[in-house]
């Protein structure tokens, strides 16, 4: 359809979408898609109301076909503003932790199971409070993980958090009981899920992060171990 059509039809509509729409991002996935050409198309995604609110569409990022592919969630604050994902705090946790344990963030594609920010305004000062997303809105947004996936072909997938391991495992999915297992999967040779580095962030006091930082590092030490031993036998 082309974009005038679009326009006028939206402009005769008296009412605006509803939110309780089930559209998702399917028609708008091509046919053998290339990571430039998906991340151009989420551009001007509207399949839910995420986009409203938010700035931009914060697609994955990172090489394709890739080793390691890590689901979060949704983008936080930073990746709303810069339009890349896991440049904020939780990124930067991310980051250090692939550093200690030996996986080079070239090998790394970061994505998230919803591709715009969620958010609502803290009663006071100008903060933006991340909300978590529907079912509904998870499920539109799919079409874009599930092509991710098909280019991005990696031998590991790392959910972090329970929106990615219960978007990718299924709902009765719980990371505090199984998290840190690789599993085989038909979604790559093994999925392990793990918690989302916001969470740790979030911990009450010193102690009991450095605890969680480090529970985390033992469960990504464990895909590092996976892929050296699996370049070691493709050589
Ligand atoms: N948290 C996420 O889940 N994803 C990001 O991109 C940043 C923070
Ligand atoms: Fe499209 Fe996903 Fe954004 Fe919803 S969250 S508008 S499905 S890109």
């Amino acid at each position: 359809m082309r974009a005038q059509g679009k326009r006028r039809l939206r402009g005769s509509n008296t009412k605006a979408p509803s939110s309780a729409h089930s559209t998702t991002a399917a028609n708008l996935i091509p046919p053998s898609p290339t990571l430039a050409a998906l991340q151009m198309g989420a551009r001007n995604c509207k399949a839910c109301d995420l986009f409203r609110n938010a700035t931009q569409t914060v697609f994955g990022e990172g090489p394709a076909p890739a080793r390691v592919m890590f689901v979060g969630e949704q983008p936080g604050d930073s990746e709303d503003k810069t339009g890349h994902p896991f440049v904020g705090p939780a990124g930067k946790l991310l980051d250090q932790a692939l550093v200690e344990v030996g996986i080079d963030r070239s090998d790394v594609f970061v994505t998230n199971v919803v591709k715009h920010f969620k958010w609502v305004a803290a009663q006071r000062g100008k903060r933006r409070i991340h909300k978590k997303p529907r079912q509904s809105e998870i499920e539109a947004c799919r079409p874009w993980l599930d092509a991710e996936l098909q280019v991005v072909r990696p031998e590991v997938l790392v959910c972090l958090g329970a929106s990615a391991a219960q978007a990718l495992l299924g709902k009765d999915f719980r990371v505090t009981r199984e998290r840190g297992v690789l599993m085989k999967s038909h979604l790559a040779p093994y999925v392990l899920a793990t918690t989302h580095p916001a969470s740790i962030l979030r911990a009450p006091d010193i102690r009991a992060r450095e605890q969680q930082r480090r529970e985390f590092v033992r469960d990504l030490g464990k895909v590092a171990d996976l892929i050296n031993a699996r370049r070691g036998s493709a050589a």
